[in-house]
Protein backbone atom coordinates (compact mmCIF):
# COMPACT_ATOMS: atom_id res chain seq x y z
CA UNK A 1 0.00 0.00 0.00
CA UNK A 2 2.78 2.66 1.25
CA UNK A 3 6.71 1.85 0.14
CA UNK A 4 8.78 4.57 1.08
CA UNK A 5 13.06 4.42 0.55
CA UNK A 6 15.10 7.37 1.87
CA UNK A 7 11.90 9.49 2.13
CA UNK A 8 12.96 13.44 2.65
CA UNK A 9 10.67 16.53 2.73
CA UNK A 10 12.79 19.94 3.46
CA UNK A 11 11.25 23.30 4.92
CA UNK A 12 13.65 25.57 3.02
CA UNK A 13 16.96 24.66 5.09
CA UNK A 14 15.47 22.79 7.73
CA UNK A 15 14.51 18.62 6.97
CA UNK A 16 11.45 17.44 8.52
CA UNK A 17 11.97 14.42 7.23
CA UNK A 18 15.54 12.81 7.27
CA UNK A 19 15.54 9.70 5.16
CA UNK A 20 12.95 7.19 6.32
CA UNK A 21 12.22 3.79 4.71
CA UNK A 22 8.75 2.87 4.80
CA UNK A 23 6.79 -0.44 3.93
CA UNK A 24 2.70 -1.07 4.70
CA UNK A 25 1.16 -3.66 3.72
CA UNK A 26 -2.74 -4.58 2.61
CA UNK A 27 -5.15 -4.98 5.77
CA UNK A 28 -2.52 -3.87 8.62
CA UNK A 29 -3.08 -0.93 10.84
CA UNK A 30 0.12 0.88 10.47
CA UNK A 31 1.40 3.50 13.61
CA UNK A 32 3.44 6.97 13.59
CA UNK A 33 4.33 7.38 17.37
CA UNK A 34 6.26 10.36 17.92
CA UNK A 35 6.04 14.24 19.75
CA UNK A 36 5.72 17.66 18.45
CA UNK A 37 7.92 17.97 15.49
CA UNK A 38 9.28 14.75 14.72
CA UNK A 39 8.21 15.10 11.01
CA UNK A 40 4.38 12.58 11.60
CA UNK A 41 2.51 14.98 9.52
CA UNK A 42 5.27 15.93 7.24
CA UNK A 43 5.52 12.35 6.13
CA UNK A 44 1.65 11.91 6.14
CA UNK A 45 1.01 14.65 3.63
CA UNK A 46 3.62 13.13 1.65
CA UNK A 47 1.74 9.90 2.04
CA UNK A 48 -1.69 12.05 0.95
CA UNK A 49 0.03 13.31 -1.94
CA UNK A 50 -0.73 16.72 -1.01
CA UNK A 51 2.81 17.74 -0.33
CA UNK A 52 5.62 16.75 -2.61
CA UNK A 53 8.28 14.45 -1.63
CA UNK A 54 11.75 16.15 -1.47
CA UNK A 55 13.75 13.37 -2.16
CA UNK A 56 13.71 9.78 -2.13
CA UNK A 57 11.18 7.03 -3.78
CA UNK A 58 7.72 6.91 -2.34
CA UNK A 59 4.78 4.45 -4.00
CA UNK A 60 1.15 4.35 -2.97
CA UNK A 61 -0.96 1.99 -4.16
CA UNK A 62 2.06 1.17 -6.46
CA UNK A 63 1.42 4.32 -8.32
CA UNK A 64 4.25 7.59 -8.14
CA UNK A 65 2.45 10.98 -6.64
CA UNK A 66 4.61 12.97 -8.59
CA UNK A 67 2.72 12.05 -11.48
CA UNK A 68 -0.34 10.32 -10.51
CA UNK A 69 -1.91 12.59 -7.34
CA UNK A 70 -5.35 12.62 -8.58
CA UNK A 71 -5.47 8.57 -8.91
CA UNK A 72 -3.80 8.09 -5.54
CA UNK A 73 -6.71 10.97 -3.81
CA UNK A 74 -9.32 9.15 -5.58
CA UNK A 75 -8.55 5.87 -3.66
CA UNK A 76 -7.56 6.93 -0.33
CA UNK A 77 -9.12 8.44 2.48
CA UNK A 78 -7.75 11.40 4.46
CA UNK A 79 -8.19 12.84 7.83
CA UNK A 80 -5.77 15.56 8.09
CA UNK A 81 -4.20 16.92 11.80
CA UNK A 82 -5.97 20.43 11.47
CA UNK A 83 -9.98 19.99 10.66
CA UNK A 84 -10.48 22.27 7.20
CA UNK A 85 -14.10 21.49 6.74
CA UNK A 86 -16.28 24.05 4.88
CA UNK A 87 -17.87 26.86 6.96
CA UNK A 88 -20.14 28.36 4.36
CA UNK A 89 -22.41 24.97 4.28
CA UNK A 90 -23.95 22.36 6.51
CA UNK A 91 -22.85 19.53 7.89
CA UNK A 92 -24.67 17.04 5.52
CA UNK A 93 -23.38 19.37 2.24
CA UNK A 94 -19.78 19.29 3.61
CA UNK A 95 -19.83 15.22 2.93
CA UNK A 96 -21.80 15.28 -0.06
CA UNK A 97 -19.45 18.16 -1.76
CA UNK A 98 -16.28 16.30 -1.27
CA UNK A 99 -18.33 12.98 -2.54
CA UNK A 100 -19.28 15.03 -5.72
CA UNK A 101 -15.63 16.07 -5.93
CA UNK A 102 -14.79 12.50 -6.39
CA UNK A 103 -16.97 12.34 -9.08
CA UNK A 104 -19.24 9.68 -7.37
CA UNK A 105 -22.97 9.92 -8.66
CA UNK A 106 -25.48 11.96 -7.06
CA UNK A 107 -27.89 9.31 -6.24
CA UNK A 108 -24.73 7.37 -4.45
CA UNK A 109 -23.45 10.31 -2.74
CA UNK A 110 -26.67 11.07 -1.47
CA UNK A 111 -27.12 7.77 0.02
CA UNK A 112 -23.39 7.29 1.53
CA UNK A 113 -24.03 10.85 3.17
CA UNK A 114 -26.79 9.55 5.41
CA UNK A 115 -24.55 6.19 6.41
CA UNK A 116 -21.78 8.04 7.17
CA UNK A 117 -23.78 10.92 9.32
CA UNK A 118 -24.87 7.88 11.45
CA UNK A 119 -21.37 6.42 11.82
CA UNK A 120 -20.10 9.77 13.39
CA UNK A 121 -22.83 9.86 15.03
CA UNK A 122 -24.24 13.14 13.67
CA UNK A 123 -27.58 12.68 12.00
CA UNK A 124 -29.44 14.87 14.22
CA UNK A 125 -27.05 17.57 13.18
CA UNK A 126 -27.35 16.92 9.56
CA UNK A 127 -28.48 20.65 9.25
CA UNK A 128 -26.54 22.40 11.20
CA UNK A 129 -23.89 24.53 10.50
CA UNK A 130 -20.02 23.65 11.00
CA UNK A 131 -19.70 26.18 13.16
CA UNK A 132 -22.13 25.26 15.50
CA UNK A 133 -20.27 21.71 15.87
CA UNK A 134 -18.18 21.16 19.27
CA UNK A 135 -14.61 19.96 18.36
CA UNK A 136 -15.10 16.39 19.05
CA UNK A 137 -17.99 16.50 16.54
CA UNK A 138 -15.94 18.35 13.73
CA UNK A 139 -13.15 15.72 14.05
CA UNK A 140 -15.75 13.03 13.76
CA UNK A 141 -17.25 14.64 10.99
CA UNK A 142 -13.80 15.23 9.29
CA UNK A 143 -13.53 11.50 9.59
CA UNK A 144 -16.79 10.38 8.32
CA UNK A 145 -15.87 12.94 5.10
CA UNK A 146 -12.20 10.81 4.59
CA UNK A 147 -14.57 7.43 4.16
CA UNK A 148 -16.97 9.16 1.43
CA UNK A 149 -15.07 7.71 -1.46
CA UNK A 150 -15.06 4.15 -0.12
CA UNK A 151 -11.07 4.39 0.27
CA UNK A 152 -8.79 1.55 0.19
CA UNK A 153 -6.06 3.16 1.96
CA UNK A 154 -7.09 5.61 5.30
CA UNK A 155 -4.78 8.08 6.40
CA UNK A 156 -5.47 9.51 10.27
CA UNK A 157 -3.42 12.47 11.48
CA UNK A 158 -4.34 12.72 14.84
CA UNK A 159 -7.83 11.28 14.78
CA UNK A 160 -8.73 11.72 18.41
CA UNK A 161 -7.08 14.61 19.64
CA UNK A 162 -10.04 17.04 20.89
CA UNK A 163 -12.26 13.83 21.74
CA UNK A 164 -13.36 12.95 24.98
CA UNK A 165 -12.44 9.51 26.25
CA UNK A 166 -15.58 8.14 25.50
CA UNK A 167 -15.67 9.24 21.87
CA UNK A 168 -12.24 8.09 21.68
CA UNK A 169 -12.94 4.68 21.85
CA UNK A 170 -16.31 4.90 19.93
CA UNK A 171 -13.51 5.61 17.51
CA UNK A 172 -11.40 3.31 18.16
CA UNK A 173 -14.24 0.87 17.50
CA UNK A 174 -15.25 2.42 14.19
CA UNK A 175 -11.71 2.12 13.05
CA UNK A 176 -11.69 -1.41 14.19
CA UNK A 177 -14.64 -2.02 11.97
CA UNK A 178 -13.15 -0.44 8.62
CA UNK A 179 -9.34 -2.74 9.33
CA UNK A 180 -12.51 -5.94 9.68
CA UNK A 181 -13.51 -4.68 6.57
CA UNK A 182 -10.15 -4.39 5.13
CA UNK A 183 -9.36 -1.15 4.91
CA UNK A 184 -5.61 -0.41 5.40
CA UNK A 185 -5.27 2.18 8.31
CA UNK A 186 -2.40 4.65 9.16
CA UNK A 187 -2.43 6.95 11.86
CA UNK A 188 -0.19 9.33 13.96
CA UNK A 189 -0.12 9.74 17.73
CA UNK A 190 1.31 11.05 20.31
CA UNK A 191 -0.83 8.69 22.98
CA UNK A 192 0.77 5.77 23.39
CA UNK A 193 -2.49 3.31 24.54
CA UNK A 194 -3.76 4.37 21.32
CA UNK A 195 -1.04 3.61 18.82
CA UNK A 196 -0.73 0.31 21.47
CA UNK A 197 -4.33 -0.74 20.88
CA UNK A 198 -4.70 -0.07 17.36
CA UNK A 199 -1.45 -0.81 15.72
CA UNK A 200 -0.52 -4.10 13.97
CA UNK A 201 2.85 -2.48 14.18
CA UNK A 202 4.73 1.09 13.97
CA UNK A 203 7.49 3.13 13.67
CA UNK A 204 8.74 5.30 16.40
CA UNK A 205 9.65 8.87 15.03
CA UNK A 206 12.10 11.47 16.91
CA UNK A 207 13.35 14.29 14.99
CA UNK A 208 12.70 13.16 11.28
CA UNK A 209 14.00 9.63 11.87
CA UNK A 210 12.65 6.10 12.38
CA UNK A 211 13.91 5.63 15.59
CA UNK A 212 12.72 1.83 15.99
CA UNK A 213 9.72 -0.55 14.13
CA UNK A 214 7.78 -3.27 15.07
CA UNK A 215 4.76 -4.62 16.52
CA UNK A 216 3.80 -3.00 20.06
CA UNK A 217 4.65 -6.39 21.61
CA UNK A 218 8.14 -6.88 19.78
CA UNK A 219 9.15 -2.87 20.45
CA UNK A 220 8.33 -3.18 24.31
CA UNK A 221 10.02 -6.67 24.13
CA UNK A 222 13.36 -5.41 22.47
CA UNK A 223 13.57 -1.72 24.79
CA UNK A 224 11.95 -2.24 27.70
CA UNK A 225 11.53 -4.56 30.89
CA UNK A 226 8.46 -6.45 31.48
CA UNK A 227 7.24 -4.17 34.61
CA UNK A 228 8.21 -0.79 35.52
CA UNK A 229 8.23 0.27 39.60
CA UNK A 230 7.12 3.66 39.66
CA UNK A 231 8.21 5.52 43.16
CA UNK A 232 7.25 9.25 43.58
CA UNK A 233 9.79 11.04 45.85
CA UNK A 234 9.55 14.86 47.21
CA UNK A 235 10.42 17.05 44.62
CA UNK A 236 14.05 17.34 43.83
CA UNK A 237 14.65 14.25 45.75
CA UNK A 238 15.09 12.05 42.81
CA UNK A 239 18.32 12.52 41.12
CA UNK A 240 19.91 12.17 44.76
CA UNK A 241 18.26 8.83 45.03
CA UNK A 242 18.96 7.31 42.14
CA UNK A 243 22.10 5.57 43.74
CA UNK A 244 20.31 4.09 46.06
CA UNK A 245 18.23 1.90 44.14
CA UNK A 246 20.15 1.79 41.20
CA UNK A 247 21.00 -1.87 41.57
CA UNK A 248 17.36 -2.98 42.10
CA UNK A 249 16.17 -2.90 38.56
CA UNK A 250 17.93 -3.52 35.26
CA UNK A 251 17.68 0.49 34.63
CA UNK A 252 16.48 3.57 36.33
CA UNK A 253 15.10 6.33 34.68
CA UNK A 254 15.01 9.96 36.69
CA UNK A 255 11.72 12.01 35.93
CA UNK A 256 11.50 14.99 37.70
CA UNK A 257 8.39 14.21 39.41
CA UNK A 258 9.30 10.65 39.54
CA UNK A 259 11.91 7.28 39.28
CA UNK A 260 11.20 4.82 37.24
CA UNK A 261 12.94 1.23 37.87
CA UNK A 262 12.46 -1.54 35.19
CA UNK A 263 12.51 -4.97 36.12
CA UNK A 264 10.89 -7.91 36.09
CA UNK A 265 9.49 -7.67 38.97
CA UNK A 266 8.44 -4.61 40.39
CA UNK A 267 6.55 -5.31 43.46
CA UNK A 268 9.94 -6.73 44.35
CA UNK A 269 11.33 -3.56 43.52
CA UNK A 270 9.31 -1.57 45.79
CA UNK A 271 9.32 -4.14 48.74
CA UNK A 272 13.67 -3.66 48.52
CA UNK A 273 12.74 -0.09 48.48
CA UNK A 274 11.36 -0.19 51.39
CA UNK A 275 13.72 -2.68 53.03
CA UNK A 276 16.17 0.10 52.36
CA UNK A 277 14.46 2.53 54.79
CA UNK A 278 13.54 4.34 51.74
CA UNK A 279 10.06 5.71 52.27
CA UNK A 280 8.53 6.60 49.14
CA UNK A 281 5.21 9.33 49.03
CA UNK A 282 3.56 6.65 46.34
CA UNK A 283 4.90 3.53 44.47
CA UNK A 284 2.78 2.23 41.71
CA UNK A 285 4.02 -1.11 39.23
CA UNK A 286 2.93 -1.14 35.87
CA UNK A 287 3.50 -3.04 32.72
CA UNK A 288 6.10 -1.38 30.37
CA UNK A 289 4.26 0.76 27.49
CA UNK A 290 5.50 2.21 23.95
CA UNK A 291 5.67 5.44 26.53
CA UNK A 292 8.76 3.72 28.42
CA UNK A 293 9.97 2.64 24.70
CA UNK A 294 10.16 5.95 23.51
CA UNK A 295 12.08 7.08 27.26
CA UNK A 296 14.76 4.56 26.55
CA UNK A 297 15.29 5.19 22.69
CA UNK A 298 15.33 8.93 22.67
CA UNK A 299 15.83 10.11 26.65
CA UNK A 300 12.60 11.74 26.67
CA UNK A 301 9.17 11.70 27.39
CA UNK A 302 6.01 12.04 24.53
CA UNK A 303 4.28 14.25 25.67
CA UNK A 304 6.18 17.21 27.31
N1 LIG B 1 5.06 24.15 6.09
C1 LIG B 1 6.11 24.15 6.90
N2 LIG B 1 7.07 25.08 6.83
C2 LIG B 1 8.14 25.06 7.65
N3 LIG B 1 8.37 24.13 8.58
C3 LIG B 1 7.46 23.18 8.72
C4 LIG B 1 6.28 23.12 7.90
N4 LIG B 1 5.56 22.03 8.26
C5 LIG B 1 6.24 21.46 9.27
N5 LIG B 1 7.38 22.13 9.54
C6 LIG B 1 8.37 21.77 10.56
O1 LIG B 1 8.73 20.43 10.37
C7 LIG B 1 8.88 19.76 11.62
C8 LIG B 1 7.97 18.55 11.65
O2 LIG B 1 6.62 18.99 11.67
P1 LIG B 1 5.41 17.97 11.59
O3 LIG B 1 4.18 18.79 11.54
O4 LIG B 1 5.66 17.01 10.51
O5 LIG B 1 5.56 17.25 13.01
P2 LIG B 1 4.55 16.26 13.75
O6 LIG B 1 5.33 15.04 14.10
O7 LIG B 1 3.33 16.08 12.95
O8 LIG B 1 4.25 17.06 15.08
P3 LIG B 1 2.87 17.23 15.93
O9 LIG B 1 2.81 16.05 16.86
O10 LIG B 1 3.08 18.49 16.68
O11 LIG B 1 1.74 17.28 14.98
C9 LIG B 1 8.58 20.79 12.69
O12 LIG B 1 9.79 21.29 13.17
C10 LIG B 1 7.81 21.86 11.96
O13 LIG B 1 8.04 23.13 12.52
MG1 LIG C 1 1.41 16.47 13.26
Amino acid sequence: MIHARDLRKSFGSFEAVRGIDLDVRPGEVFGFLGPNGAGKSSTMRMIASVSPVTSGELRILGMDPAVDGPAIRGRIGVCPQEDNLDNEINVADNLYVYGRYFGIPKSVVRERVGELLEFAKLTDKAGAQVEELSGGMKRRLTIARSLINKPDLLLLDEPTTGLDPQARHLLWGQLYQLKQAGVTLVLTSHYMDEVEQLADRLVIMDKGVIVAEGSPQDLIRAHSTREVAELRFGVGEHPALEGQIADLGERVEVLPDRLLVYATDGEEVVTQVHARGLTPLATLVRRSTLEDVFLRLTGRTLIE
